[in-house]
């Protein structure tokens, strides 16, 4: 089938090659000149597993392609999905200015059937105002549907999450829409749930919010570990073991970022408020994520009292492993909190250094060429992101490089019991600190 997807961010690229990969047409469109031409020269603006062999591959088949025209992307495609940003707003609510543009744009070259999708993560009764715009702009009589159609990718494994989701949402009421939605998403094995346009949407915020009320719920007991000499992986373990409950999801830690969770979450209150029905629950879980990151800060000034002129090597940058993104990360807030008390701090990320150089407290931070690195001449040792490269460090060497033996390990990647015995003095979450052996 012939494909446009309009916006060429991490969702819409994402998702265009991999329509592509199963065989559609696909062009997508951006705004952004320069990441056209990128996108052309055939590299890939972010970094994202398997992303750039199958852009790649579809490209040189041409089956995929890029353009800035919307106009061209309206002609191309029976089908067009919108993958525009839908940013927060300082009251959290979304703004919603990129999809009313692209659907005006869209409006302005309809001149026979197409399918309007949302593909953005968009507040419940966006769907509704998307057609009352395009039917608003658009010549008289033409026609079109609207559909939602969420996306659930994860970064750092989108391209398996696309190729085999748990399942396809697709919100629509027109069987003609329906049907060529169907047909797109053939060859993609995985079940399809049908519903109205704004359960789809709902089901988008009602998803992630959920992942990350497991989330605070973990790190909520995991204080309550803490402070009663248990630990929370084995709660954890033994509470995910129940299948209604389930395992994932229950890692505690710094506290979920990253371009999604904290966005969603916001947005979700502030629709909630705006139907009158306050989501109250949802405010508790931002204020237990909150708090991680304050009860990370107070472990460490208990540990180090001042942090004041301290070394402080920080592992991880990205919001999460196998990612280079930064957006929202906790591990960049921690680095900020860090710098603004004064303490010198040295970050090294396996892929998220690049994007790191360019935010504001970069000036303030020492970049290393690696972990070990980093950690070299260290007073404590930060790990913010779980990368794997991290769990298996060379304790010896490692404890060779610092000046004082003490790690604070806010992803629990760490065995504190191997730590120990390795001469450090170590502290997770919601496990307590285990005392240095030797
Ligand atoms: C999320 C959703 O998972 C995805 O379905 C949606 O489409 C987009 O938002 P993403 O933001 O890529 O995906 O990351 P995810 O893997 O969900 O992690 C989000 C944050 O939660 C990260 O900061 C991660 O470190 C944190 N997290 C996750 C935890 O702290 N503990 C966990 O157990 C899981």
């Amino acid at each position: 089938m012939k494909i446009t997807i309009i916006g060429s961010g991490y969702v819409g690229l994402t998702t265009g090659a991999c329509f592509a990969e199963v065989g559609h047409h696909v062009l997508c469109v951006d705004n952004d000149p320069k990441k056209v031409e990128t996108l052309l020269a055939g590299q890939i603006p972010i970094f994202e597993p398997g992303l750039e062999e199958i852009v790649k591959k579809n490209v040189a088949a041409r089956r995929l392609c890029f353009s800035t025209s919307t106009e061209e992307g309206v002609d191309h495609g029976e089908v067009l999905f919108i993958a525009v940003p839908t940013p927060p707003q300082p009251d959290g609510s979304v703004d919603l200015s990129f999809i009313e543009k692209v659907a005006r744009e869209i409006s302005q070259y309809l001149d026979s059937y197409r399918v309007i999708v949302d593909k953005s993560t968009v507040p419940v009764k966006t769907g509704e105002r998307v057609a009352q715009t395009i039917r608003r702009y658009a010549r008289p009589g033409v026609e079109f549907d609207v559909v939602s159609n969420p996306e659930f990718l994860r970064e750092g494994s989108a391209v398996a999450d696309l190729m085999k989701p748990d399942r396809i949402v697709i919100g629509g009421n027109s069987d003609r829409a329906l049907a060529l939605m169907q047909k797109i998403y053939e060859p993609f094995v995985a079940p399809v749930l049908v519903t109205d346009i704004n359960s789809a949407e709902l089901i988008k915020h009602a998803a992630n919010s959920f992942l990350a009320l497991k989330i605070s719920y973990i790190n909520a007991l995991a204080e309550i570990c803490e402070a009663s000499n248990a630990d929370v992986l084995k709660v954890a373990e033994g509470i995910g073991a129940d299948k209604r409950i389930g395992r994932d999801f229950l890692n505690a830690g710094l506290g979920y970022g990253g371009s999604c969770f904290p966005k969603d979450i916001a947005a979700f209150i502030a629709i909630s408020e705006q139907l009158d029905i306050p989501f109250n629950l949802l405010k508790e879980v931002q204020r237990i994520n909150a708090r991680q990151l304050e009860r990370f800060l107070d472990a460490l000034r208990e540990a180090l009292w001042v942090l004041k002129d301290k070394k402080i090597a920080v592992w991880g940058l990205a919001f999460k492993p196998n990612t280079d993104d930064v957006r929202s990360s906790v591990a960049i807030n921690l680095v900020e909190r860090l710098v603004a008390e004064g303490a010198q701090v040295t970050v090294y990320d396996p892929k998220a250094m690049e994007k790191a150089r360019d935010l504001p407290v970069a000036d303030k931070l020492t970049f290393a060429e690696n972990a070990l690195e980093a950690a070299r001449g260290a007073e404590a040792l930060v790990i913010a992101t779980e990368w794997r490269e991290f769990a298996s460090v060379d304790l010896s060497q490692l404890r060779e490089a610092m000046l004082t033996p003490l790690i604070f390990d806010g992803r629990n990647l760490l065995d504190p019991v191997a730590a120990a015995d390795f001469g450090f003095q170590y502290r997770g979450i919601g496990r307590g600190t285990v005392e240095a052996r030797s």
